[in-house]
């Protein structure tokens, strides 16, 4: 709470509001007694200006192109962190000591197994289900088979927290795999003790049971790396949803499955995947870019430039640069040359240079070349979302424990304006028209 107040005239009432500044000096204006004071609500479509919470796990500043999780800057964290440490952070809020990390570590492998009841029910699906909808259904199903880690008795799931958090963090890179190689009709490797994260993930997913799989360490450092870039995001939507669930009291596991639903849309996380798809149908339709950025500024077509924009982002989003480097790289070390590549490299110079996407501040996101990096790897196109989630989940646990650890934490219900019909008359079914 800042000395300030700001002062609104209503129904030539004058209604003091407190001012409340953050540790970034963003600033906000607290309208939580308005509606008791004046009968009136706030409208905020999508809440594009709505400060929903108080948080210290993430700041960005959108019109900088600034990121920092829990004060370290990304650009420092994709240097010198990796995904397991970057986790740490985000869920304790402290860079571990060497102690603590290899606590945490333990935890992870300890919990790599699934259950053989989920890895059945993963058989179950059909071979078409997106993974993304196998993703979220397993992980609420995981939670199924850890009865004292979800209770919605929040003293209780906090007391288990930390095992909690080590189950999700390790078991969705393991559903993943395994949804992805049942889809494949592939038989389940398990996980390998001695490798780490990303390595471990490649091997369950590329492993041929008795045959060596060769990880290439600047592989895994890619994936590791776009995990980081991914991990936390503030008050996005996929996260929102988490605290919006977490806020009426349910625990960790339907939290992050409700995460993952949330994260799938091609606006949030499903992004990546149409990025992918987007170059490709270029590609094959011999366009240079140039009609697709024609249609994307057609107000009568609904074409976006997806990996373009950003709801916070006013400049180049920072992750964007980290991950373009990081695509050089990779395509590089793995001798590939993807026409793809090419494809977005134009897209993005001329979307820079042009009017429509300079006057909106559209710029490329995150997503915009990760997926060239994962398609490298060999991560099938559905899976880039997937990825997505992998990668968030150390940021949806740190927000879903800030909802569980703050006291008298309001369960989120925002209001509206209603705009339908007002009060008519029940009309039996043989006189409707
Ligand atoms: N291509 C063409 N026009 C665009 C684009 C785009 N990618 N993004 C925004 N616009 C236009 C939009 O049509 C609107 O124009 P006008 O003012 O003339 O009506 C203006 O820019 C503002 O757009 P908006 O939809 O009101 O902005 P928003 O803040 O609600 O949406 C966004 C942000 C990310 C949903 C949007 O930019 C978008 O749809 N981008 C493409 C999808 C994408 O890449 N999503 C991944 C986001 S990064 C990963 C994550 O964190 O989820």
């Amino acid at each position: 709470m800042s000395s300030k107040n700001a002062i609104l005239k209503l129904d030539d009432k004058e209604i003091v509001l407190p001012v409340i500044v953050g540790t970034e000096a963003e600033r906000a204006v607290d309208i939580r007694k308005l509606r008791d004071e004046t009968g009136y609500v706030t409208f905020d479509d999508g809440y594009a200006n709505t400060g929903a919470c108080e948080s210290k796990v993430t700041f960005i500043d959108g019109d900088k192109g600034l990121l920092r999780y829990r004060g370290y800057s990304i650009e420092e964290l994709a240097e010198k962190s990796t995904f397991i440490e970057t986790a740490y952070l985000l869920i304790y809020g402290e860079l571990p000591t060497a102690e603590q990390i290899k606590k945490f570590k333990a935890r992870i492998l300890d919990n790599s197994q699934i259950h053989e009841g989920l890895r059945i029910a993963l058989s179950g699906f059909p071979s078409n289900a997106h993974p993304m909808a196998v993703l979220s259904a397993t992980l609420n199903t995981l939670g199924c088979y850890y009865p004292e880690l979800g209770t919605n008795e929040r003293t209780h799931d906090l007391a288990k927290f930390d095992e909690t958090a080590a189950v999700l963090i390790t078991k969705v890179r393991t559903l993943a795999a395994l949804a992805h190689r049942s889809k494949e009709g592939e038989p389940p490797v398990y996980p390998k003790p001695g490798l780490d994260y990303c390595s471990n993930f490649l091997h369950l997913l590329f492993s041929q049971p008795n045959a060596d799989f060769t990880i290439h360490p600047e592989v895994a450092r890619a994936l590791d790396l776009i995990l980081i870039l991914h991990a936390d995001h503030e008050q996005n939507c996929s996260t929102s949803t988490v605290r919006m669930v977490a806020s009426g009291g349910a625990n960790l596991f339907p939290s992050v499955s409700a995460g993952v639903c949330a994260l799938w849309g091609p606006l949030h996380g499903g992004a990546n995947q149409a990025v992918i798809e987007m170059l490709q149908e270029i590609h094959n339709s011999g366009d240079d870019g140039s009609k697709f950025i024609a249609d994307a500024k057609d107000k009568t077509k609904q074409i976006r430039l997806m990996g373009f924009g950003h709801r916070v982002y006013k400049n180049y989003d920072p992750r964007a640069k980290i991950i373009k480097a990081q695509c050089d790289k990779v395509l590089k070390v793995l001798g590939i040359n993807d026409p793809l590549l090419a494809i977005a490299m134009r897209l993005e110079n001329a979307a820079l240079n042009d009017p429509y996407f300079k006057e909106r501040n559209l710029y490329p996101n995150v997503d915009f070349y990760s997926g060239i990096i994962l398609k490298a790897i060999g991560i099938p196109t559905e899976m880039f979302t997937v990825i997505f989630a992998i990668g968030r989940m150390p940021g949806w646990i740190s927000h879903w424990k800030e909802i569980a650890e703050t006291p008298k934490q309001k369960i989120h219900r925002p209001r509206q304006i209603y705009v339908g019909n007002t009060e008519r008359k029940y009309v039996p079914i043989e006189k409707r028209a």
